[in-house]
């Protein structure tokens, strides 16, 4: 069969845009300008994946929803969200504040917070079948594309989960986005999953102990609890692509047959020509050809310091 190549959908990747005017107060205007451009450039989807909000607080929420609302991205069409830990339980801004946040996490309302979430999107995810229904695992036909969205924020741990940063994807949660991407209504739709954990290596690049030490913490506390065996699992079922944030790396890698797409607003990304470890706006894309095939990409970024060669796209392409 002769190939076409011509792309025929493509869906703009954006994660951890942190918002919150209180903490993160430029994320904003970082995260307009990013939307302005994909905007501008006619994506058919955009997908954000979790610690859309930098607190999970209400003042956040409706934050986003502002400037979603601007774009009119407000929309079961046009965009796909999914939750991190952030959007729950927030995150630590200052080393002092460790301990109280610990006690911070422990008092969280898992399922308020999960509640908040969902209606503060509720205009682009699925109606449920019944309210008190888990919004995850969810799956969203756009295009040619079955997106599947899954919560991978695991609940407080005094040992296991004590900055509710780890991630957990519940057998049950697994078992249900196996048995949506075997369902007869998603044959021959390319397979998607949202998720904000990650399923790489967590390898920042740091130019001073400061950000050497501070990454070693977050090390510790940005896991995925199962991870191996989640992916080998996702490569069992036929997922295809598999589009994360978390750990604020823009990479593009592909595990147990599966491409996975990992990306932040502020990415750290890897040394640029002149030798300098810099945070820059990202986004991945990932475009599908007429052929069915799956391409992902970095995209030349909004905000670029100038000089910097990070315009060189680092390509990555899989067929399955
Ligand atoms: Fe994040
Ligand atoms: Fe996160």
């Amino acid at each position: 069969m002769k190939r076409t190549n011509k792309t025929i959908y493509r869906i703009a990747h954006l994660s951890d845009t942190h918002i919150s005017p209180e903490y993160n107060r430029h994320n904003v205007g970082k995260l307009r300008s990013l939307l302005a451009f994909v905007v501008d450039e006619g994506y058919d989807h955009i997908v954000l994946t979790g610690d859309i909000t930098g607190q999970g607080e209400d003042r956040d929420f409706r934050s986003v929803r502002r400037l979603l609302k601007y774009f009119g991205l407000l929309d079961y069409e046009r965009l796909s969200v999914t939750i991190g830990n952030h959007d729950i339980f927030g995150g630590v801004h200052r080393a002092e504040d460790l301990f109280s946040f610990k006690t911070h996490c422990r008092t969280v309302n898992y399922a308020d917070k999960l509640k908040a979430f969902e209606q503060a999107f509720k205009e682009t995810l699925p109606k449920k079948a019944y309210p008190s229904q888990e919004v995850f695992p969810f799956v969203k036909i756009v295009g040619p594309a079955a997106l599947v969205g899954m919560n991978s924020v695991s609940k407080f741990h005094a040992v296991f989960n004590p900055f509710g940063s780890n991630g957990q994807i519940l057998p049950e949660q697994i078992q249900a986005a196996e048995t949506i991407l075997r369902h007869p209504t998603v044959n021959g739709l390319k397979k998607i999953l949202l998720i904000h954990h990650h399923f790489n290596k967590y390898q920042p690049l740091a130019d001073s102990i400061a950000k050497k030490l501070y990454h070693k913490f977050e090390g510790q506390t940005l896991k995925l609890h199962g991870r191996k065996w989640i992916a080998e699992t996702f490569g069992k079922i036929g997922v295809d692509a598999v589009l994360h944030g978390h750990t604020h790396v823009d990479e593009i890698y592909g595990t147990s047959g599966v491409l996975y797409s990992s990306t932040a607003l502020d990415s750290i990304r890897a040394k640029s020509d002149t030798g300098r470890n810099e945070e820059s706006l990202a986004f991945n894309e990932l475009a599908i050809d007429g052929d069915g095939e799956i391409e992902i990409r970095r995209r030349p970024l909004v905000g670029m310091p100038k000089g910097s060669s990070y315009i060189r796209e680092k390509n990555h392409r899989m067929s399955r």
